[in-house]
Protein backbone atom coordinates (compact mmCIF):
# COMPACT_ATOMS: atom_id res chain seq x y z
CA UNK A 1 0.00 0.00 0.00
CA UNK A 2 2.96 2.23 0.02
CA UNK A 3 2.15 4.84 -2.52
CA UNK A 4 2.33 8.34 -2.90
CA UNK A 5 -0.69 11.13 -3.20
CA UNK A 6 -3.86 10.14 -3.50
CA UNK A 7 -6.15 8.10 -5.97
CA UNK A 8 -5.80 5.55 -9.04
CA UNK A 9 -2.30 6.92 -9.40
CA UNK A 10 -1.34 5.98 -5.70
CA UNK A 11 -1.08 2.63 -6.63
CA UNK A 12 1.00 3.10 -9.44
CA UNK A 13 3.45 0.13 -8.50
CA UNK A 14 0.28 -2.04 -9.29
CA UNK A 15 -0.35 -0.21 -12.65
CA UNK A 16 1.48 -0.58 -15.77
CA UNK A 17 2.16 3.16 -16.20
CA UNK A 18 3.63 6.14 -14.07
CA UNK A 19 0.76 7.83 -14.69
CA UNK A 20 -1.98 8.12 -17.29
CA UNK A 21 -4.53 10.30 -19.08
CA UNK A 22 -6.26 11.79 -15.85
CA UNK A 23 -8.97 14.22 -14.68
CA UNK A 24 -7.61 12.95 -11.64
CA UNK A 25 -9.84 9.87 -9.92
CA UNK A 26 -9.73 7.58 -7.00
CA UNK A 27 -9.57 8.70 -3.79
CA UNK A 28 -13.47 8.84 -3.02
CA UNK A 29 -14.96 8.51 0.31
CA UNK A 30 -16.00 5.92 2.65
CA UNK A 31 -19.02 6.65 4.13
CA UNK A 32 -20.18 5.54 7.54
CA UNK A 33 -24.02 4.93 7.40
CA UNK A 34 -24.81 4.49 11.13
CA UNK A 35 -28.93 4.08 10.92
CA UNK A 36 -28.16 1.71 7.85
CA UNK A 37 -25.67 -0.45 9.50
CA UNK A 38 -27.81 -0.72 12.81
CA UNK A 39 -30.75 -1.07 10.75
CA UNK A 40 -29.46 -3.80 8.56
CA UNK A 41 -27.31 -4.97 11.48
CA UNK A 42 -24.07 -5.96 10.86
CA UNK A 43 -21.19 -5.08 12.80
CA UNK A 44 -19.53 -2.37 10.38
CA UNK A 45 -21.34 -0.72 7.42
CA UNK A 46 -19.10 1.31 5.07
CA UNK A 47 -20.42 2.57 1.91
CA UNK A 48 -17.16 3.41 -1.17
CA UNK A 49 -18.83 5.96 -2.93
CA UNK A 50 -17.79 5.63 -6.59
CA UNK A 51 -20.01 8.06 -7.49
CA UNK A 52 -17.66 10.83 -6.51
CA UNK A 53 -14.96 10.17 -9.43
CA UNK A 54 -14.79 13.12 -12.19
CA UNK A 55 -17.57 11.64 -14.21
CA UNK A 56 -19.40 10.32 -11.49
CA UNK A 57 -18.58 7.13 -11.83
CA UNK A 58 -15.82 3.88 -10.86
CA UNK A 59 -15.28 3.90 -15.02
CA UNK A 60 -13.30 6.89 -14.67
CA UNK A 61 -10.25 4.25 -12.99
CA UNK A 62 -10.31 2.18 -15.93
CA UNK A 63 -10.33 4.88 -18.36
CA UNK A 64 -7.05 6.67 -16.93
CA UNK A 65 -4.84 3.83 -17.71
CA UNK A 66 -7.10 2.67 -20.70
CA UNK A 67 -6.82 6.08 -22.29
CA UNK A 68 -3.00 6.19 -21.81
CA UNK A 69 -2.32 2.53 -23.47
CA UNK A 70 -4.40 4.03 -26.34
CA UNK A 71 -2.01 6.82 -26.41
CA UNK A 72 0.44 4.78 -25.98
CA UNK A 73 -0.73 2.85 -29.49
CA UNK A 74 -1.22 5.88 -31.16
CA UNK A 75 -4.93 4.76 -32.11
CA UNK A 76 -6.95 7.89 -32.77
CA UNK A 77 -10.67 6.04 -32.49
CA UNK A 78 -12.06 4.90 -29.23
CA UNK A 79 -14.81 3.00 -28.59
CA UNK A 80 -17.13 1.20 -26.27
CA UNK A 81 -20.71 0.04 -25.82
CA UNK A 82 -22.10 1.08 -23.13
CA UNK A 83 -25.04 1.05 -20.27
CA UNK A 84 -24.24 4.89 -19.96
CA UNK A 85 -21.52 5.69 -17.96
CA UNK A 86 -18.61 3.91 -19.85
CA UNK A 87 -19.48 6.36 -22.32
CA UNK A 88 -19.68 9.00 -20.58
CA UNK A 89 -16.18 8.31 -19.00
CA UNK A 90 -14.78 7.70 -22.57
CA UNK A 91 -16.09 10.85 -24.03
CA UNK A 92 -14.45 12.91 -20.96
CA UNK A 93 -10.77 10.62 -20.89
CA UNK A 94 -10.81 10.42 -25.11
CA UNK A 95 -11.44 14.62 -25.07
CA UNK A 96 -8.77 15.02 -22.23
CA UNK A 97 -6.06 12.98 -24.50
CA UNK A 98 -7.17 14.33 -27.60
CA UNK A 99 -8.63 11.37 -29.53
CA UNK A 100 -12.03 10.81 -31.40
CA UNK A 101 -14.53 8.88 -29.41
CA UNK A 102 -17.93 6.66 -30.31
CA UNK A 103 -20.03 5.14 -28.27
CA UNK A 104 -23.07 2.45 -29.20
CA UNK A 105 -25.90 3.06 -26.73
CA UNK A 106 -29.19 0.66 -26.37
CA UNK A 107 -31.62 2.70 -27.51
CA UNK A 108 -34.45 4.30 -25.17
CA UNK A 109 -32.35 2.60 -22.00
CA UNK A 110 -29.38 5.01 -21.10
CA UNK A 111 -30.01 7.36 -18.00
CA UNK A 112 -30.53 11.47 -19.00
CA UNK A 113 -27.14 12.11 -17.63
CA UNK A 114 -25.07 10.12 -18.77
CA UNK A 115 -26.27 10.64 -22.73
CA UNK A 116 -25.55 14.16 -21.71
CA UNK A 117 -21.69 13.83 -20.66
CA UNK A 118 -21.19 11.71 -23.57
CA UNK A 119 -22.84 14.18 -25.80
CA UNK A 120 -21.41 18.00 -24.40
CA UNK A 121 -17.49 15.59 -24.25
CA UNK A 122 -17.84 15.00 -27.89
CA UNK A 123 -18.54 11.67 -28.39
CA UNK A 124 -19.77 10.50 -31.55
CA UNK A 125 -23.23 8.43 -29.84
CA UNK A 126 -25.05 5.99 -31.59
CA UNK A 127 -27.93 4.91 -30.08
CA UNK A 128 -28.88 1.07 -31.56
CA UNK A 129 -31.54 -0.41 -31.87
CA UNK A 130 -31.09 -3.57 -29.23
CA UNK A 131 -29.66 -4.25 -25.81
CA UNK A 132 -26.45 -3.12 -24.25
CA UNK A 133 -25.23 -7.32 -25.24
CA UNK A 134 -25.82 -6.42 -29.15
CA UNK A 135 -23.76 -3.29 -28.82
CA UNK A 136 -20.86 -4.89 -27.67
CA UNK A 137 -20.78 -7.47 -30.44
CA UNK A 138 -20.84 -4.84 -32.88
CA UNK A 139 -18.38 -2.80 -30.96
CA UNK A 140 -16.19 -6.25 -30.75
CA UNK A 141 -16.25 -6.78 -34.69
CA UNK A 142 -15.44 -3.07 -35.37
CA UNK A 143 -12.31 -3.83 -32.96
CA UNK A 144 -11.30 -6.79 -34.54
CA UNK A 145 -11.64 -5.25 -38.29
CA UNK A 146 -8.82 -2.60 -36.92
CA UNK A 147 -11.69 0.25 -36.89
CA UNK A 148 -11.62 1.06 -33.31
CA UNK A 149 -9.70 0.58 -30.05
CA UNK A 150 -11.69 -1.43 -27.79
CA UNK A 151 -12.24 0.38 -24.13
CA UNK A 152 -14.72 -1.99 -22.90
CA UNK A 153 -13.83 -3.76 -19.63
CA UNK A 154 -12.90 -6.77 -22.07
CA UNK A 155 -9.48 -4.45 -22.40
CA UNK A 156 -7.45 -6.11 -19.79
CA UNK A 157 -6.10 -2.60 -18.76
CA UNK A 158 -9.13 -0.86 -17.98
CA UNK A 159 -9.52 -3.54 -14.98
CA UNK A 160 -6.13 -2.54 -14.14
CA UNK A 161 -6.85 0.57 -13.10
CA UNK A 162 -9.97 -0.80 -11.71
CA UNK A 163 -8.49 -3.02 -9.30
CA UNK A 164 -7.34 0.81 -7.27
CA UNK A 165 -10.85 0.26 -5.71
CA UNK A 166 -10.16 -2.73 -4.05
CA UNK A 167 -6.71 -1.34 -2.64
CA UNK A 168 -8.36 2.04 -1.28
CA UNK A 169 -10.86 0.05 0.03
CA UNK A 170 -8.28 -2.38 2.15
CA UNK A 171 -6.05 0.44 2.66
CA UNK A 172 -8.72 2.62 4.35
CA UNK A 173 -10.52 0.26 6.27
CA UNK A 174 -7.08 -0.87 7.91
CA UNK A 175 -5.96 2.73 8.85
CA UNK A 176 -9.57 3.04 10.66
CA UNK A 177 -9.97 -0.22 12.29
CA UNK A 178 -6.55 -2.01 11.94
CA UNK A 179 -8.06 -4.96 10.18
CA UNK A 180 -9.62 -5.85 6.62
CA UNK A 181 -13.32 -5.93 6.16
CA UNK A 182 -15.29 -9.45 5.60
CA UNK A 183 -17.12 -8.84 2.93
CA UNK A 184 -17.16 -6.14 -0.27
CA UNK A 185 -20.60 -6.16 -1.32
CA UNK A 186 -21.00 -4.79 -5.19
CA UNK A 187 -23.65 -4.71 -8.55
CA UNK A 188 -22.39 -6.56 -11.35
CA UNK A 189 -23.35 -6.12 -14.86
CA UNK A 190 -20.08 -7.16 -17.03
CA UNK A 191 -18.72 -8.33 -13.76
CA UNK A 192 -15.81 -6.54 -14.68
CA UNK A 193 -15.56 -5.00 -11.03
CA UNK A 194 -15.44 -8.43 -9.21
CA UNK A 195 -12.80 -9.84 -11.55
CA UNK A 196 -10.76 -6.40 -10.56
CA UNK A 197 -11.51 -6.50 -7.14
CA UNK A 198 -10.11 -10.58 -7.24
CA UNK A 199 -6.69 -9.88 -9.28
CA UNK A 200 -6.22 -7.06 -6.57
CA UNK A 201 -6.16 -9.25 -3.76
CA UNK A 202 -4.68 -12.24 -5.62
CA UNK A 203 -1.48 -9.71 -6.10
CA UNK A 204 -1.65 -8.32 -2.45
CA UNK A 205 -1.94 -12.32 -1.20
CA UNK A 206 1.27 -12.91 -3.73
CA UNK A 207 3.42 -9.93 -2.63
CA UNK A 208 2.72 -10.94 1.46
CA UNK A 209 0.59 -7.81 2.14
CA UNK A 210 -2.91 -9.91 2.32
CA UNK A 211 -3.16 -13.13 4.51
CA UNK A 212 -5.39 -15.29 2.24
CA UNK A 213 -7.51 -15.87 5.18
CA UNK A 214 -7.78 -12.22 5.35
CA UNK A 215 -9.36 -11.68 1.22
CA UNK A 216 -13.05 -10.22 1.70
CA UNK A 217 -15.82 -12.18 0.05
CA UNK A 218 -16.63 -10.50 -2.98
CA UNK A 219 -20.46 -10.54 -3.21
CA UNK A 220 -22.27 -9.95 -6.51
CA UNK A 221 -25.29 -8.52 -6.91
CA UNK A 222 -27.80 -8.34 -9.78
CA UNK A 223 -31.09 -7.03 -10.60
CA UNK A 224 -33.79 -9.76 -10.79
CA UNK A 225 -34.55 -9.30 -14.39
CA UNK A 226 -30.68 -9.73 -15.34
CA UNK A 227 -29.40 -12.11 -13.38
CA UNK A 228 -27.53 -14.39 -15.25
CA UNK A 229 -24.21 -14.25 -13.12
CA UNK A 230 -26.25 -15.04 -10.22
CA UNK A 231 -27.89 -18.08 -11.99
CA UNK A 232 -24.62 -19.58 -12.49
CA UNK A 233 -23.38 -19.26 -9.07
CA UNK A 234 -27.12 -21.21 -7.87
CA UNK A 235 -26.09 -23.99 -10.74
CA UNK A 236 -23.35 -24.85 -9.07
CA UNK A 237 -20.67 -22.41 -10.45
CA UNK A 238 -21.26 -23.36 -14.08
CA UNK A 239 -20.73 -21.23 -17.01
CA UNK A 240 -23.67 -18.11 -17.46
CA UNK A 241 -25.70 -18.38 -20.12
CA UNK A 242 -26.54 -15.71 -21.92
CA UNK A 243 -30.36 -13.76 -21.28
CA UNK A 244 -31.95 -12.34 -24.51
CA UNK A 245 -34.91 -10.19 -22.22
CA UNK A 246 -33.51 -8.15 -19.54
CA UNK A 247 -35.01 -5.78 -17.95
CA UNK A 248 -34.57 -3.43 -14.53
CA UNK A 249 -34.81 -0.06 -13.41
CA UNK A 250 -31.18 -0.05 -12.61
CA UNK A 251 -30.40 0.09 -16.81
CA UNK A 252 -26.38 0.52 -16.03
CA UNK A 253 -26.73 -3.26 -15.07
CA UNK A 254 -29.24 -4.02 -17.51
CA UNK A 255 -26.90 -6.76 -19.16
CA UNK A 256 -27.52 -10.41 -20.16
CA UNK A 257 -23.96 -11.47 -21.10
CA UNK A 258 -21.67 -10.69 -18.37
CA UNK A 259 -18.21 -10.78 -20.69
CA UNK A 260 -15.72 -11.12 -17.64
CA UNK A 261 -17.66 -13.78 -15.89
CA UNK A 262 -15.10 -16.19 -16.50
CA UNK A 263 -12.64 -14.07 -14.43
CA UNK A 264 -15.17 -13.24 -12.18
CA UNK A 265 -17.02 -16.44 -10.66
CA UNK A 266 -13.80 -18.21 -9.79
CA UNK A 267 -13.29 -15.31 -7.67
CA UNK A 268 -16.88 -15.16 -6.02
CA UNK A 269 -16.17 -19.03 -5.40
CA UNK A 270 -12.27 -18.63 -4.40
CA UNK A 271 -12.86 -15.84 -1.87
CA UNK A 272 -16.37 -17.56 -0.33
CA UNK A 273 -18.96 -15.11 -1.74
CA UNK A 274 -21.81 -15.35 -3.13
CA UNK A 275 -24.01 -13.64 -5.58
CA UNK A 276 -28.16 -12.90 -5.07
CA UNK A 277 -30.91 -11.25 -7.37
CA UNK A 278 -32.91 -8.38 -5.86
CA UNK A 279 -36.20 -6.59 -7.10
CA UNK A 280 -36.66 -3.25 -8.32
CA UNK A 281 -39.00 -2.08 -5.56
CA UNK A 282 -35.79 -3.63 -3.27
CA UNK A 283 -33.51 -1.24 -5.39
CA UNK A 284 -35.50 2.08 -5.01
CA UNK A 285 -35.90 1.47 -1.29
CA UNK A 286 -32.34 0.82 -0.65
CA UNK A 287 -31.49 4.25 -2.89
CA UNK A 288 -33.86 5.80 -0.51
CA UNK A 289 -31.75 4.30 2.12
CA UNK A 290 -28.81 5.77 0.95
CA UNK A 291 -30.36 9.11 0.35
CA UNK A 292 -31.65 9.62 3.74
CA UNK A 293 -27.94 9.12 4.84
CA UNK A 294 -26.91 12.28 3.02
CA UNK A 295 -25.71 9.44 -0.10
CA UNK A 296 -27.14 10.24 -3.52
CA UNK A 297 -26.64 7.05 -5.83
CA UNK A 298 -28.22 5.93 -8.91
CA UNK A 299 -30.06 3.06 -8.94
CA UNK A 300 -27.41 -0.10 -9.83
CA UNK A 301 -25.57 1.22 -7.00
CA UNK A 302 -28.15 0.76 -4.58
CA UNK A 303 -28.61 -3.04 -5.88
CA UNK A 304 -25.04 -3.36 -3.26
CA UNK A 305 -27.37 -2.33 -0.33
CA UNK A 306 -30.33 -4.09 -1.24
CA UNK A 307 -28.27 -7.33 -1.61
CA UNK A 308 -26.66 -7.18 1.45
CA UNK A 309 -30.24 -6.43 3.55
CA UNK A 310 -31.42 -9.40 1.54
CA UNK A 311 -28.75 -11.58 2.52
CA UNK A 312 -28.26 -10.36 6.08
CA UNK A 313 -32.14 -11.10 6.35
CA UNK A 314 -31.75 -15.07 5.09
CA UNK A 315 -28.91 -15.29 7.14
CA UNK A 316 -26.15 -15.68 4.43
CA UNK A 317 -24.23 -12.57 6.45
CA UNK A 318 -23.35 -12.41 9.69
CA UNK A 319 -24.25 -9.72 12.37
CA UNK A 320 -20.43 -9.27 13.60
CA UNK A 321 -19.62 -9.13 10.05
CA UNK A 322 -17.56 -6.23 8.94
CA UNK A 323 -19.01 -5.08 5.44
CA UNK A 324 -18.32 -2.36 2.72
CA UNK A 325 -20.95 -1.95 -0.11
CA UNK A 326 -19.43 0.00 -3.52
CA UNK A 327 -21.76 2.59 -4.80
CA UNK A 328 -20.84 2.49 -8.10
CA UNK A 329 -22.62 5.77 -10.00
CA UNK A 330 -23.86 9.53 -8.37
CA UNK A 331 -27.52 10.03 -8.00
CA UNK A 332 -27.13 12.75 -10.54
CA UNK A 333 -26.36 10.54 -13.15
CA UNK A 334 -30.13 9.43 -13.79
CA UNK A 335 -32.52 12.35 -12.62
CA UNK A 336 -35.80 10.11 -13.60
CA UNK A 337 -35.09 7.27 -11.20
CA UNK A 338 -34.50 9.94 -8.39
CA UNK A 339 -37.99 12.01 -9.35
CA UNK A 340 -40.16 8.17 -9.25
CA UNK A 341 -38.16 7.23 -5.93
CA UNK A 342 -37.89 10.52 -4.02
CA UNK A 343 -40.82 13.31 -2.20
CA UNK A 344 -42.92 15.21 -4.96
CA UNK A 345 -42.49 18.55 -5.46
CA UNK A 346 -44.84 20.75 -4.23
CA UNK A 347 -46.79 23.93 -6.11
CA UNK A 348 -47.50 26.83 -3.86
CA UNK A 349 -48.43 30.32 -3.62
CA UNK A 350 -46.11 33.14 -4.10
CA UNK A 351 -46.43 34.57 -0.68
CA UNK A 352 -45.17 33.60 2.99
CA UNK A 353 -48.70 32.96 4.09
CA UNK A 354 -49.66 30.48 1.71
CA UNK A 355 -46.31 28.56 2.02
CA UNK A 356 -46.91 28.71 6.31
CA UNK A 357 -50.32 27.59 5.43
CA UNK A 358 -48.93 24.79 3.41
CA UNK A 359 -46.24 23.66 5.47
CA UNK A 360 -48.45 24.21 9.02
CA UNK A 361 -46.70 26.37 11.19
CA UNK A 362 -44.82 24.49 13.91
N1 LIG B 1 -22.83 0.05 -11.56
C1 LIG B 1 -22.86 1.00 -12.50
C2 LIG B 1 -23.35 2.35 -12.11
C3 LIG B 1 -22.44 0.72 -13.81
O1 LIG B 1 -22.47 1.67 -14.72
C4 LIG B 1 -22.02 -0.59 -14.13
C5 LIG B 1 -21.59 -0.94 -15.48
C6 LIG B 1 -21.99 -1.54 -13.11
C7 LIG B 1 -22.41 -1.19 -11.85
C8 LIG B 1 -21.54 -2.93 -13.34
O2 LIG B 1 -20.17 -3.04 -13.30
O3 LIG B 1 -19.76 -4.29 -15.39
O4 LIG B 1 -18.01 -4.08 -13.65
O5 LIG B 1 -20.01 -5.51 -13.28
N2 LIG B 1 -21.78 -0.19 -16.48
C9 LIG B 1 -21.28 -0.46 -17.83
C10 LIG B 1 -21.44 0.77 -18.69
C11 LIG B 1 -21.76 -1.70 -18.43
O6 LIG B 1 -21.55 0.64 -19.92
O7 LIG B 1 -21.45 1.87 -18.16
P1 LIG B 1 -19.43 -4.31 -13.93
Amino acid sequence: FEGQGRGVWRYRSALPFEEGVSLPEGGTPLHEAPRLREDIDVNTLRIKHEGMNPTGSFKDRGMTVGVRVAKELGVDRLACASTGNTSAALAAYGARGGMQTLVLLPSGKVAAGKIAQAALHDARILEVDGNFDSCLDIVQDLAERGEVYLLNSLNPFRLEGQKTIGLEILEEFRDDYDRFPDRIVLPVGNAGNTAALYKAFRELVQSGSLDPENVPKLTGVQAEGAAPMVEAVENGWEDTERWDEVETRATAIRIGNPVNAPKALPGIRQTNGTAVAVSDAEITSAQRDLAREGIGVEPASAASVAGLRKLRSDGVVDADEDVVCLTTGHLLKDPDAAFEAGNEPEPVANSTEAVLDHIGST
